[in-house]
């Protein structure tokens, strides 16, 4: 069997010795004086656990060098578990150390039996958090529809999308850009009793808003200048299916009126017509304005409005849909991978906290689109922050967001032990490597409740 990797970060070499020579049976040790041999030597060697000196080289006798090593491991792997050793009565480094991120702490002389404890607890931990990220990467999570998203956000767009597709009455799709409006479009019409009809999409605000209105409902022979011949537009197009229009803000009003007519009696003239023409068609709109302020402004009919807003639906920004955003880069990856003839790349830790980190502003399609291209310039078989285009995410980071990640971390282990033993405090402590009174404590500072 192959030992735990452990690194040891000791600038004093009769220590560094001493603790090799106590732990080589049981670990593979790899040691560093100083803060960059320290760094090497964990992006290098990827040690499960470190054990870190407090007082390195050039500040031997304060705590900020090798603070600074906690601060850039935990940055490189979240997840690092680091045992930080502090002089004699220098609590307050070691406390500093654990609100940091730091597992546990030693004060020096180094106990070895006190250490041989904490390394197992460490790597217990260590074990455990690698297992149960495995679990949720073979986990495919939710797709409904060729859409992704186990978040609740997400389960309840396709529960509405379930209940809605089925009836006839309008939807009016909402969401930022990139956050899968048409997707939705799409999976409303694929479940709709017109699933067999034609799916029309119109986008308002691509289309010239002099062509709009003969775009939409066609026009006769002679209507104007360059109408030559009579033409059906979208909405005949659409008969029997759903018509899809999407950017409905850009509508311009003229155009309103007449939509919101057809919408009311389902009849319509082309342009240039008199004669009342009948389509059955179901109507399907989305923006990523806000159609309510636009109607409460008078830049949108407020009656077409409401006309269209039968029934509405958000899509959620993937900054708020929790773990979706690595699920979602995972199955993105999964299969760009594939595509380029690269099946074994994985995210690295780094990237992993990057797009956790980053806030998504193109949703969903930018996420895509940083993933294929990470996918082309990764280099060996992880896709860094980097190939990613979001090393400025992980720079950005406020303290705040380390403690928040941990949490997060913190509150999925313990939860899920909890499940596993079906709330039995004394086994789920166990499972976790943490005593009772610590598990209690976890479960106040984490706001559970027992049977959560
Ligand atoms: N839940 C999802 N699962 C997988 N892929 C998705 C999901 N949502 C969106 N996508 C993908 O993201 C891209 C953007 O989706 P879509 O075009 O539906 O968004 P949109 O809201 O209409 O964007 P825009 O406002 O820019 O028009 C598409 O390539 C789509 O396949
Ligand atoms: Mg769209």
């Amino acid at each position: 069997m192959t030992k735990t990797k452990l690194l040891i970060v000791e600038d004093d070499e009769d220590i560094r010795t001493q603790l090799r020579w106590a732990l080589c049976d049981d670990y593979d040790v790899v040691t560093g004086g100083d803060r960059a041999a320290a760094l090497t030597a964990f992006t290098a060697d990827a040690p499960m656990v470190t054990l870190l000196d407090l007082g390195l080289p050039p500040q031997p006798n304060g705590p900020d060098e090798g603070m600074a090593v906690l601060s850039t491991i935990l940055t490189l792997n979240p997840l690092a578990k680091v045992i930080v050793v502090s002089g004699q009565g220098e609590n307050q480094n070691a406390l500093a150390a654990i609100a940091a991120g730091a597992s546990d702490f030693l004060c020096k002389p180094v106990d070895t039996d006190q250490l041989r404890l904490l390394l197992q607890r460490c790597v217990f931990l260590a074990t455990l958090e690698q297992e149960y990220r495995a679990t949720q990467r073979s986990g495919t999570g939710e797709v409904f529809e060729d859409m992704l998203g186990s978040s609740p956000q997400m389960q309840a767009v396709f529960d509405f999308i379930r209940k809605a597709a089925p009836s006839s009455a309008p939807v009016l799709i909402l969401g930022e850009s990139g956050t899968g409006k048409e997707m939705a479009a799409q999976a409303l019409h694929r479940r709709s009793a017109q699933k067999r009809g034609p799916f029309v999409a119109i986008n308002c605000n691509t289309i010239p808003e002099n062509l709009l209105e003969s775009e939409l409902f066609g026009y006769e022979r002679g209507a104007f200048t360059g109408a030559n011949t009579q033409r059906k537009g979208h909405v005949e197009a659409a008969a029997g299916g759903t018509l899809f229009l999407d950017e409905i803000g850009e509508l311009p009003v003229s155009v309103q009126v007449k939509l919101l007519r057809f919408l009311q009696e389902k009849c319509f003239q082309r342009v240039g017509g008199r004669q009342e023409i009948h389509s059955d068609v179901r109507i399907l709109a989305a923006t990523n304005r806000n159609l309510r302020e636009l109607a409460a402004s008078g830049k949108f009919r407020e009656d077409l409005y409401f006309r269209l807003a039968v029934l509405v639906v958000t899509m959620p920004p993937l900054r708020e849909r929790g773990d979706d955003v690595l699920q979602v880069a995972r199955t993105f990856l999964h299969s760009y991978a594939a595509e380029h003839a690269k099946p074994s790349l994985t995210f690295a830790p780094d990237a992993l906290r990057a797009l956790t980190l980053h806030r998504w502003p193109g949703n969903i399609r930018e996420l895509q689109n940083r993933v294929r291209r990470a996918v082309i310039m990764a280099d060996g078989k992880r896709v860094t922050a980097r190939d990613l285009e979001l090393t400025e995410s992980l720079s950005a980071t406020p303290s705040q967001t380390l403690k928040e990640a941990r949490e997060n971390v913190e509150r999925e282990m313990v939860q899920g032990a909890l499940r596993r033993h079906s709330g039995k405090i004394t086994s789920a402590a166990h499972e976790l490597g943490v005593s009772r009174p610590t598990l209690y404590e976890l479960l106040e500072k984490l706001g559970i409740t027992k049977d959560a």
